[in-house]
């Protein structure tokens, strides 16, 4: 399978090459690879944010343990969950899903009703989890495509989330940061490169029953 091959090549680039951009081409590549990924009823209950402005981060750098990624990478994709879940939302889901498949408002609303009343007892923070969640599998989407046009990335966690939410101005727009991931080429310099890959084997992972 061609794609292990892609797995195997790429590793979370510590030090990227300061002088080497992605293309607009690839960049446009990578957001539909985001646009792709599948979420719970097709939601997509997140926002992501690409921060271009090098004054945003410097500022993002001190909240990030000063990880050299945050200046460095050529790209820093900043995913960010919807905190909670309202009908509002999901009415204009279901507008979108009834004029992409070409069927009337009225004939999805028993679906709407169906994810509104799913998620109508839960509180604002299992919402958010929830949401967190869906931001993962999109997340995973972009470093497969990253590696499959060998460019690099840097999955990261490592961050002050509300510190990025003040930054960044997500609070105000319903949005949590949830994890960034860097983008770019590696430097020749990062020893990261090299180190062998550190997984537990199949029988630790796996189980038959
Ligand atoms: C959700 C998540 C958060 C991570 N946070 C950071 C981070 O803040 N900084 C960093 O250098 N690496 C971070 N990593 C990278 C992991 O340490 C790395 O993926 C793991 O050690 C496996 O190594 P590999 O990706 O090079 O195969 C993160 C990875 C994931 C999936």
């Amino acid at each position: 399978m061609e794609l292990l091959k892609d797995w195997k090549w790429r590793y979370a680039t510590k030090k990227f090459d300061t002088e080497k951009k992605i293309s607009n081409e690839d960049l446009q590549n990578l957001k539909e690879a985001i646009q792709l990924a599948p979420s719970s009823y097709g939601l997509q209950p997140f926002k992501v944010l690409i921060v271009d402005d090098p004054e945003v981060r410097e500022k993002l750098s001190p909240v990030s343990w000063n990880q050299p990624q945050i200046t460095e990478a050529s790209h820093l994709f900043v995913f960010a969950a919807k905190t909670g879940m309202d009908k509002d939302y999901i009415e204009k889901f279901i507008e979108l899903r009834a004029d992409k498949q070409g069927k009337s408002k009225e004939e999805l609303q028993a679906y709407g009703d169906f994810i509104f009343n799913s998620i109508k007892d839960k509180s604002n923070e299992e919402l958010t989890h929830w949401n967190s969640r869906q931001v993962y599998i999109a997340l995973s989407n972009l470093l497969t495509a990253c590696a499959n046009q060998r460019i690099d990335a840097c999955p990261m966690e490592g961050f002050d989330n509300n510190a990025y939410n003040k930054i960044l101005g997500l609070e105000e727009h319903g949005l949590h940061a949830v994890a960034v991931v860097a983008v770019g080429y590696r430097s020749s310099e990062d020893s990261y490169a090299d180190l062998e890959k550190v997984r537990f084997p199949e029988e630790v992972l796996f189980e038959t029953v």
